[in-house]
């Protein structure tokens, strides 16, 4: 497997959403997607709803846009901005993290805020990023973490034909309560099956 170069950022565009490398400029809109409770619960940053709401202070929320003023320029993952093309606006982002040189393999995440969610762009975005990541990254494996309360995010996941691996149970705790957190992935082969390419 030869060594993935990340300093590449594409820009991936779809029927409904574009990808883009992030600018600094973006992290105002991040900021407030970031703010609402229910992405904070569903990506787990967060352990109840009362630590979602509590305002950040000025030093947190310079520190939030620092990381996206800087995503562009990291080589060892990829992090895309998600622009709604009916709006023209940031709903989300989409990253490939934790690159393994010698396997070929990365974990996945994506957000969209409450404004984006539930209109197909997601499932697009999911799609444009593993076909840059297989085809023309050469992945070999991508893998992801979603919270047992998130089916939504699940059915997106299968739908994409990610493939369930594991269940870590009681992995995560939120308001109290203990969640399984559920590992997926997709080879090399499963995307080949899935897409015939
Ligand atoms: C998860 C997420 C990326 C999905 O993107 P999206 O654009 O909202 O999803 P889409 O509109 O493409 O598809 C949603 C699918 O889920 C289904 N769905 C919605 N609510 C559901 C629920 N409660 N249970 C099961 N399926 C559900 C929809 O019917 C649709 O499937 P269909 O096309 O087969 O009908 C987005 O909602 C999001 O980022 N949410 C907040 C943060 C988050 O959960 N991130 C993932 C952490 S692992």
């Amino acid at each position: 497997m030869n060594s993935i170069d990340f300093a590449k950022k594409p820009v991936l565009t779809g029927e409904k959403v574009l990808l883009r490398p992030f600018e600094a400029a973006d992290g105002e809109r991040m900021l407030d997607i970031l703010s609402e409770v229910d992405v904070q619960r569903l990506t787990g940053s967060v352990h109840n709803d009362e630590e979602a709401r509590r305002a950040r202070t000025a030093e947190q929320e310079q520190q939030i846009k620092d990381w996206y003023a800087g995503r562009s320029a990291q080589t060892d993952r990829l992090d895309l901005a998600i622009v709604d093309q009916g709006s023209g606006t940031v709903v989300g982002e989409a990253v490939f993290n934790e690159y393994e040189e010698y396997s070929g393999n990365v974990s996945f995440r994506i957000l969209i805020g409450s404004d984006g969610q539930g209109k197909g762009l997601g499932t697009e975005a999911i799609g444009l990023f593993l076909q840059y990541g297989f085809e023309t990254l050469g992945l070999h494996r991508v893998w992801l973490e979603v919270y047992g309360f998130n089916p939504r995010a699940e059915r997106v996941y299968i739908k994409s034909g990610f493939v369930l691996e594991g269940v870590k149970r009681e992995d995560f705790r939120y308001e109290g309560e203990y969640i399984d957190t559920k590992v997926y992935g997709m080879l090399r082969s499963d995307y080949v099956r899935s897409t015939g390419k």
